[in-house]
């Protein structure tokens, strides 16, 4: 399974890339708009942070097929490898996702609230999909339609990967990772809530209490 971050926060992701096995960074209009500083500066430090084998993914902004047709091309050419285009599935993305698939631009589709759209992205050459899992909650069972799209593209042979997104908890990671998820991008918050437990900490805390008292010594020696 491809683990991902969700997020243009430089520092943390820096930190979780040394933790963790990362495939790559994900970020949107939104979290680019949230670092409070210009998008393609964001972006540039991504590329530095990232190792030429991790993939990174923008979203266009531009609503019409011409639009996201622009900046999908501008997207895909800032680094030389493992770019991926990020495009809503609306009627103008859908049709930019199949356009794309024709110029070698990679996609991922996005905003999917069902898995028939991630169905129909698919089709249209889509390399990964992401529905939203979480905001898919508000509307019935969003696990469960994750479940059901990689089902459907099982059943179909169809190479394209579902990179669940919209994570609100570590439930929700679990339970499609339990599934047999391709992929799951995360934001940094539900990742450190992952790693961290209160038990590890008590238990860690108690190891070096015990050894202190035994050998008045905090370390392990020959
Ligand atoms: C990532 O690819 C998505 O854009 C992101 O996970 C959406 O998350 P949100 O529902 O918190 O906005």
């Amino acid at each position: 399974m491809e683990l991902i971050i969700d997020s243009s926060n430089i520092e943390q992701i820096k930190e979780l890339n040394d933790l963790l096995t990362i495939t790559g960074v994900t970020t949107n209009p939104t979290i680019l708009t949230k670092s409070g500083r210009e998008a393609m500066d964001v972006v540039k430090d991504l590329c530095e942070v990232l190792s030429e084998d991790q993939l990174l993914f923008i979203q266009t902004v531009q609503t019409s097929f011409e639009g996201i047709m622009e900046e999908a091309k501008m997207i895909s050419s800032i680094r030389n490898k493992n770019m991926y285009v990020k495009i809503p599935v609306t009627h103008e993305g859908l049709r930019a996702i199949k356009e794309c698939k024709k110029l070698g631009i990679h996609t991922l589709a996005t905003a999917i609230y069902t898995a028939d759209q991630a169905f129909l992205a698919a089709m249209n050459g889509a390399e990964y999909l992401a529905p939203y899992t979480n905001r898919m909650c508000n509307y019935g069972d969003g696990v469960q339609d994750v479940k059901d799209l990689i089902e459907m593209l099982r059943v179909n042979h169809m190479p394209a990967k579902v990179i669940a997104a919209s994570f609100k908890n570590t439930y929700q990671v679990h339970e499609l990772i339990k599934a047999g998820i391709q992929a799951v991008t995360v934001p940094c918050d539900v990742l450190y809530q992952m790693i961290d437990h209160p038990g590890t900490k008590i238990a860690v805390g108690e190891f070096s209490v015990n050894w202190q008292r035994a050998y008045n010594r905090n370390t392990f020696e020959k």
